[in-house]
């Protein structure tokens, strides 16, 4: 029988189902409260709301795990490439080698984009960001595609495999031409022969004259940064993309959503912001111990970035792994002494023995490191948040399918407590 809970609201009490997840994880399905109570729950944020029921990833905050599809990221990131990564996430299985060979062949046929895009970059200011311009561009494609982006979610659905490659590959070659936009480089074509990181650091960092050719340490730190980032269960972006599809959007449209809610310095943006956070210690000749003092006063604006988690209570696991891969990629890069990083250690081993943050729980999350790998293998400060972006398109991907394949899914429409004027009459404009 399934189990429930009972709530007592002015002297009546009423049943609520309980919903047991397959890792344990206990809700209470409050569906039918206010068409028998009147009564809706409050949680702004949502922190201690369930908005939906996911099969892609599964996270333990408390005891630092991240699982996609069931795998122990720590395996993936020692095992998988981000491209057999994004094959899991969008289908559900790791891909058998004919399936991974098909994914591939699929990738490379949809690198490049259609020469008439091109010129859509030359309408941005050259100091546009490339968020903005990521973000337009992804909703853009979706008018060269319009078979595949009907909003009919059943017929969207059909060309989901396809559509889901066209996104994983363009993306990259849309994130390299807004860079080159900004710099006002001529654009290199995709290469047929490369695989994924290779080619997109071929279309950030190649010149007619001269191809760069990606030292192997750079590129594999490259696929293990894109597969850390590409899923994250209900974060802003994702629930945004979730949002925007529930309405019956197509795919193009609620990731160029998605892109839009990473933007934000609290999520995405936070890479970006972890980097100014150590140049301006080190312009100031802080050794970091005047910040940390500083960013205990809890406000906004001097925030440590890269610590604290929403949903990890621990050691963010993704943290942990890019920070031992960036002291390795760092040898091999013959990278030493570099002051922001020696910054960022002092930092963290001092907010480590910090009573403000060990009472809070805020430890180091995957941003704290991954700006600084970024830095390292030479992507521009104002591309990481678009890097993260790359990254994450196969989880929005497969929660974009989870919204349109839910054959119960109702649009996305929270309730509000309201707290404005109640109702007056019109004031005529010479009275006011
Ligand atoms: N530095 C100093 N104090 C902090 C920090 C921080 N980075 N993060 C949280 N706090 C304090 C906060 O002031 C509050 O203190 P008090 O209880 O005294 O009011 C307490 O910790 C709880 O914070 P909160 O704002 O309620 O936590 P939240 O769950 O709403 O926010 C967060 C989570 C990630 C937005 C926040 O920790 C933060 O702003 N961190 C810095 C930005 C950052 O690194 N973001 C990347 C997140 S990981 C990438 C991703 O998955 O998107």
């Amino acid at each position: 029988m399934t189990p429930h809970a009972t709530l007592k609201l002015e002297n009546k009490d009423h049943s609520l189902p309980v919903i047991v997840g397959t890792e344990g994880e206990k809700a209470l399905d409050i569906r039918n409260l206010r068409n028998e109570s009147g009564f809706i729950t409050y949680d702004e944020g949502y922190g201690n709301t369930g908005s939906c029921q996911s099969a892609v990833t599964f996270i333990d905050g408390e005891a630092g795990v991240l699982r996609y599809r069931g795998y122990p990221i720590e395996q993936l990131a020692e095992h998988s490439s981000f491209i057999e990564t994004a094959y899991l996430i969008v289908n559900g299985e790791l891909p058998t080698p004919a399936q991974r060979k098909r994914f591939s062949q699929l990738l490379t046929e949809n690198a490049p984009i259609h020469s008439s895009m091109e010129h859509l970059f030359e309408g941005f200011p050259v100091d546009a960001h490339p968020m903005a311009i990521l973000s337009a561009m992804l909703n853009s494609l979706g008018c060269y595609y319009p078979h595949l982006a009907t909003n009919d979610h059943a017929r969207d659905l059909e060309t989901y495999p396809e559509t889901a490659a066209i996104i994983i590959s363009k993306v990259r070659t849309i994130a390299a031409y807004s860079y080159r936009a900004s710099r006002g480089l001529p654009y290199i074509y995709p290469r047929r022969d490369l695989p994924y990181c290779e080619n997109f650091l071929h279309l950030m960092f190649s010149t007619p004259y001269e191809p760069y050719i990606a030292l192997p340490e750079v590129a594999q730190a490259l696929n293990l940064f894109l597969l850390l980032h590409a899923d994250h269960e209900q974060n802003c972006s994702t629930s945004t993309v979730r949002m925007v599809a529930s309405s019956g959007a197509n795919l193009f449209a609620s990731a160029a959503a998605g892109v839009c809610a990473l933007w934000g310095p609290l999520h995405g943006g936070a890479n970006m912001a972890v980097i100014e956070m150590l140049k301006s210690i080190h312009a100031e000749g802080d050794d970091g111990t005047k910040f940390i003092e500083q960013a205990k006063v809890g406000k906004a604006d001097t925030r440590l970035m890269g610590f604290g988690h929403r949903v990890y209570k621990h050691y963010d696991p993704r943290a942990k792994i890019i920070k031992e891969s960036f002291y390795s990629a760092l040898a091999s890069l013959r990278i030493k002494d570099d002051p922001l990083l020696n910054i960022a250690m002092r930092l963290e081993e001092a907010a480590l023995k910090d009573d403000y943050f060990l009472s809070r729980k805020l430890y180091p999350n995957v941003d704290f490191y991954s700006g600084l790998i970024m830095r390292a293998i030479g992507i521009p400060e104002n591309m990481f948040t678009v890097m993260f972006a790359i990254g994450r398109m196969p989880g929005w991907i497969a929660n974009w399918r989870e919204v349109a394949a839910n054959p119960k899914g109702r649009i996305y429409r929270p309730r509000q407590i309201y707290t404005g004027k109640t109702t007056r009459d019109y004031v005529p404009p010479h009275k006011r």
